[in-house]
């Protein structure tokens, strides 16, 4: 039996109560559904700026009403101390995961994801430490490796950050390993490496490479690679991140408590091969509309070539076991995408 599988069972008899920031967007909905099923109170903070309130309303559809009755919802921006000090109040876990994402977006307006990310997120830290929580949970990013060249990535080799976004997601460790040191408070970074999975944001300018993909094929669009495809990610399916959240939150071991670990699945596929896996399960999916082609571009700025993961941290100190490898994930991801985007 995993860590992960005696948690749940654990979790399911004894509840907590977790605040989970970013809740309307693609991962915190997913951690809210994960929290609900296993009969936790959980307490959701969004402002709406690239989350959704449908992806809520999708997640109360799929549960029964006393497992929905345990969810409370605040709007409100990370960007007010206030906002952030009221949703922490009474809060045993923190998983946040309020941020601006995107790597071009932080190069066309770097002073709006500074904001958002740094301090938005200071003002969490600080919301969360005065409330006397448990645990901090943060969405960090595969983006702080930067220029370093080695692969597979493994945690205390970092480079120097390739964008505006890499240099708030460096920010937040360096700012959570300050409060872990000055406030003996706790808390554990996530470097995500390329999440993806139902309710991923296929809209909108900024939006990631594995949606585009299923909605532009499933909807008769031109789907776009930019530079040769050769370029490779650590691709990773949300159940394996919603997984080491909460093995993070809750795990004893002094050791593993203010650190940051790669979350990813251990395994690099091109953006040529993961083009195929999509288009496989699309025309599998009998739901296509049209037909889409697929067109080469210039690379992109800030991009970096290849990234891996070397997952061993993760799995020695937190115990986490990712149950899903990327063609798993993307069979999970085409029913969702076939069920929401075919028009
Ligand atoms: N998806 C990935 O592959 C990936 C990779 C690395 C890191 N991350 C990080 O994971 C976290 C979640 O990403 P996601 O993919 O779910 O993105 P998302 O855009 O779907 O979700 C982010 C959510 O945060 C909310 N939000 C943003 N700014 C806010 C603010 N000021 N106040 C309150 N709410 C705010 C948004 O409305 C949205 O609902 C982010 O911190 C992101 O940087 C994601």
């Amino acid at each position: 039996m995993t860590r992960y599988n005696r948690l749940t069972e654990k979790l399911r008899n004894r509840q907590s109560t977790w605040l989970v920031t970013g809740i309307a967007g693609f991962i915190g909905s997913n951690l809210l559904e994960t929290l609900l099923r296993l009969n936790q109170k959980v307490v959701g903070l969004d402002n709406f700026s690239t989350g959704h309130k449908y992806n809520l309303d999708e997640v109360q559809g799929l549960l029964t009403d006393e497992q929905w009755s345990n969810f409370t919802f605040k709007q409100g921006d990370i960007c007010n101390i206030d906002d952030c000090h009221r949703a922490c109040k009474g809060v045993d876990y923190v998983l946040h995961q309020a941020a601006l994402g995107s790597v071009p977006r932080s190069i066309e307006d770097p002073a709006l994801t500074n904001a958002n990310n740094i301090d938005g997120f200071l003002n969490m830290l600080i919301a969360a430490r005065d409330a006397d929580v448990r645990r901090f949970v943060y969405a960090a990013s595969s983006s702080t490796y930067g220029d370093h060249p080695d692969l597979p990535k493994q945690e205390p080799n970092i480079g120097k950050p390739l964008s505006p976004y890499a240099v708030t997601k460096l920010v937040n460790e360096l700012y959570a390993d300050v409060f872990a040191r000055t406030y003996d408070f706790n808390t554990i970074g996530l470097r995500y490496f390329n999440i993806f999975g139902q309710r991923q944001d296929p809209k909108g300018a900024y939006a990631a490479v594995i949606p585009l993909w299923f909605a532009g094929m499933l909807t008769g669009r031109d789907t776009y690679i930019n530079g040769d495809g050769e370029t490779s990610r650590d691709f990773c399916f949300i159940d394996n991140c919603v997984q080491a959240n909460l093995l993070a939150a809750t795990v004893d071991d002094k050791e593993a408590v203010n650190q940051v670990y790669n979350v990813a699945f251990g395994e690099r596929t091109t953006l040529n091969h993961l083009h195929k896996l999509i288009k496989e399960r699309v025309d599998n999916s009998g739901a296509k509309k049209g037909t889409s082609r697929l067109v080469y571009r210039d690379f992109r700025a800030g991009d970096v070539r290849h990234s891996l993961a070397d997952i061993s941290k993760a799995e020695t100190l937190l115990g986490y076991a990712p149950d899903f490898s990327i063609e798993q994930g993307l069979d999970k991801a085409a029913q969702w995408y076939t069920a929401n985007m075919a028009e």
